[in-house]
């Protein structure tokens, strides 16, 4: 049978930006210069240590904005195997985002990363970001019909068509082609013969690319649910994928969650840029696409600008002096902590781990003071090892965040 006019999946064209105008090489070039900078001057393992911060953050803020609220403190008490009634469901999808992001990032730091845009890879997200879930999260209720979903299918047939916001996306029966052509624009790493049609290598390509797939995706709307979710990891492995990933130190959700502009004004400008890239065409000096090209360059200019905002913020948090300031404040601060617990804290940040043996010479204390300092450090989660004996490194538990991430979250 032949799709019909309106169902052809090159309805998502313009996908790429192929000419570059405005101020979209600046923002693309400052965007790989800021992501190259950022963690520089921290030693690897306090770098590793902070990325799982960045992880939990990015999971707050991604289910964020669906509307799920998860505390900090919550998700950690989940992913450390807790579940509190009343929020099950809230900490099993934080526990889901952040071990798929954990595995994206080490998939990336070791050089396995699956092409971003693969149908397969995307599915694998759903499937395993979905495969705790309750029925209550499968069930996907619209008036009194219900249905459920089965993690990692697309959407297949017409019960399962969706609305977002004003958008109709295409019927849920065309959905495995348009995923097929969304495949064939946006791989990273084009099948021989195929390199025209796909992104290539290019740092500047992929980075424009990961912009734009992620309207084209969430505008497809493949899933007949979880697809934000699942388009932020992709996006995430995207940065991964365009060298701007920054070993896991920044993540995008946050500043689509928060936008540009500070308060209200800010988290309303995600869905309105999503909303302006719906259009179509309009008239003859807007590309030659179904869609408006006009409205995919606003979005990938507000795209990379968020990105900017947040390597900066991040760069500025990650900063070692600054950190290191702010750690010392931090004990300042605090009612327990001896103020001889600075200095452990120091010599980890400056070198990453310390042996626990080295206590008494850091603090200048006498043994069994020295090691009741290391300990305490240790049960307020500030210093932590790998193996029960082994050297101890920075860690920031939620409870030290407002001392030692100011604004991390909203
Ligand atoms: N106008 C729009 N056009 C395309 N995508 C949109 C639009 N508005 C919102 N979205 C995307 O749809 C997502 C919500 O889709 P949904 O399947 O419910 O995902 P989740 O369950 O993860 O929230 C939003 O996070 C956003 O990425
Ligand atoms: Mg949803």
């Amino acid at each position: 049978m032949k799709a019909r006019l309106e169902e052809m999946p090159s309805r998502i064209e313009p996908a790429r930006i192929d000419t570059l105008g405005g101020d979209l090489p600046d923002l693309v070039a400052e965007v790989a210069a800021k992501a190259e900078r950022l963690g520089h001057s921290l030693h690897p393992k306090t770098a590793a240590n902070l990325s799982d911060l960045v992880r939990l953050m990015n999971t707050y803020y991604s289910n964020l904005i669906e509307g799920h609220n998860t505390r900090p403190r919550d998700i950690e008490r989940a992913l450390a195997g807790a579940r509190d009634e009343g929020q099950r469901d809230l900490q099993q999808e934080a526990v889901a985002h952040y071990r798929l992001q954990e595995r994206i990032d080490r998939q990336a730091a070791s050089g396995e990363l699956p092409d971003p845009a693969d149908p397969e890879f995307i599915r694998q997200l759903h499937r395993d970001f979905y495969a705790g879930a309750s029925v209550e999260m499968l069930t996907i209720r619209s008036g009194d019909r219900s249905f459920t979903m089965q993690p990692g299918e697309w959407r297949s047939v017409a019960e399962q068509d969706v609305e977002v916001g004003r958008h109709l996306p295409p019927t849920s029966a065309c959905v495995p082609a348009f995923m097929d052509y969304f495949h064939l624009r946006f791989a990273f790493d084009p099948a021989p013969g195929r390199v025209l049609q796909g992104v290539g290598k290019g740092k500047a390509k992929r980075l424009l690319a990961t912009a734009t797939a992620h309207h084209r995706f969430n505008w497809i709307h493949p899933f007949p649910d979880g697809n934000g979710r699942v388009s932020r990891l992709m996006s995430h492995a995207m940065a991964h994928a365009s060298g701007i990933g920054a070993h896991g130190l920044w993540s995008i959700s946050r500043g689509l969650a928060r936008g540009l502009q500070p308060g209200l004004d800010g988290r309303g400008e995600y869905k309105q840029h999503m909303a302006w890239a719906d259009e179509v065409r309009q008239g003859d000096r807007d590309g030659r696409g179904h869609l408006s090209l006009k409205g995919l360059e606003l979005f990938t200019g507000w795209f990379l600008r968020v990105c900017i905002d947040q390597l900066t913020y991040m760069s500025d948090l990650f900063e070692l002096d600054a950190l290191s300031k702010r750690l010392d404040r931090h004990v300042a601060l605090s009612e327990t902590l001896p103020k001889e617990s600075a200095r452990l804290l120091q010599e980890a940040l400056m070198r990453g781990e310390i042996d626990r043996g080295e206590a008494e010479r850091i603090t200048q204390m006498p043994e069994r003071s020295a090691r009741r300092v290391l300990k305490q450090l240790i049960d307020e989660g500030l210093l932590a090892s790998d193996t029960p004996k082994g050297p101890v490194s920075l860690r920031f538990p939620s409870a030290t965040l407002d001392t030692l991430f100011p604004r991390l979250y909203a």
